[in-house]
């Protein structure tokens, strides 16, 4: 039941001029689905990000590249709740509050978004998975965090969930550590998701695999956003991946964007020096 509710919500979000025919003609634009400004995090007196402005809209998947140390991780760690910037709004368009500055919210309430409408998929399976519970338990916990309590509905649905990113459900009860690394990339997808959450922040999400394996994880993704019309914020270093996943992009460097824009457009005809030098090493390697 929660877990239709929660796919419905996030269709409707995917899918705004489908959902337009009750909605009054003179209806305001849609907002968007999350929207930055000025966020500026500091470790001591070195920059970590610096005044980011961006929105997401409603089924669109954004990704952040920028060598290593040019404030990507920091940046997602902001926007996700992980980091406290020191100044700059986080605005997110809750299902059930609308637009609030996720800043501002009590712990409590973050905590809550962190387990229901938000996603987050880091690079090492093991900090977004729970070692010593069972594969099932893992997928099963994010729909229980979002009221679900059937037994058998939750075991279904984490069965169908290790079967659509290619896990054979008859391994419902073994351990994460029993599994590949591919594989527990797999099921921490299937944890992130399985729950319909409106928003996935993903790091590096394919790093640390070897280049097979790699490729199969971003094909599965790929079907996954689309299906799903997730919206995402994607970082990575890897230009092929955001080529693959993303719509738009921002190039980041010493902490800051030094360049924004459709994906194809950015990587075609980069306009910035340091995203022309990006996209030329990618080239020679
Ligand atoms: N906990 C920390 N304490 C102090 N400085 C930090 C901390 N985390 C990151 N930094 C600094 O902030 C800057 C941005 O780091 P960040 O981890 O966001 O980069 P990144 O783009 O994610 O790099 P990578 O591709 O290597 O993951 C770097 O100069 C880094 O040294
Ligand atoms: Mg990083």
């Amino acid at each position: 039941m929660a877990l239709t509710e929660a796919l419905e919500e996030t269709a409707r979000h995917a899918a705004p001029d489908d959902a337009a025919p009750d909605a009054a003609p003179d209806q305001a634009p849609a907002t968007p689905l999350l929207r930055v400004k000025g966020v500026t995090k500091m470790y001591g007196g070195r920059i970590g990000c610096a005044a980011v402005s961006f929105d997401l809209w409603p089924g669109e998947v954004l990704g952040i590249v920028g060598e290593s140390g040019s404030g990507k991780s920091t940046l997602l760690g902001c926007l996700s709740g992980q980091l406290r910037p020191d100044a700059g709004e986080v605005i997110f368009d809750t299902s059930a509050q609308g637009p609030v500055d996720t800043l501002k919210l009590a712990e409590p309430q973050r905590r809550l978004l962190a387990r229901t409408d938000w996603a987050f998929v880091h690079q090492n399976p093991r900090d977004g998975l729970r070692m010593g519970v069972s594969a099932g338990g893992n997928v099963g916990e994010r729909l229980m965090a979002t009221g679900a309590r059937h037994y058998g509905r939750i075991r279904a649905s984490a069965e169908d969930w290790l079967g659509r990113v290619e896990i054979d459900p008859t391994r419902i009860d073994d351990r994460p550590r029993q599994f590949s690394g591919g594989m527990q990339q797999r099921l921490q997808i299937a944890r992130n998701l399985v729950s319909g959450p409106r928003l996935v922040f993903m790091d590096e999400p394919t790093g640390g695999l070897d280049v097979s394996v790699q490729a199969r994880l971003l094909d599965l993704l790929r079907g996954l956003v689309r299906d799903m019309g997730l919206s995402a914020v994607l970082v990575t270093h890897d230009l092929a991946v955001v080529r693959l996943l993303a719509d738009r992009l921002m190039v980041m460097k010493g902490g800051r964007v030094v360049e924004a824009g459709l994906t194809d457009q950015v990587l075609d005809d980069p306009q910035h020096a340091y995203t022309q030098l990006l996209v030329s090493s990618v080239l020679q390697v």
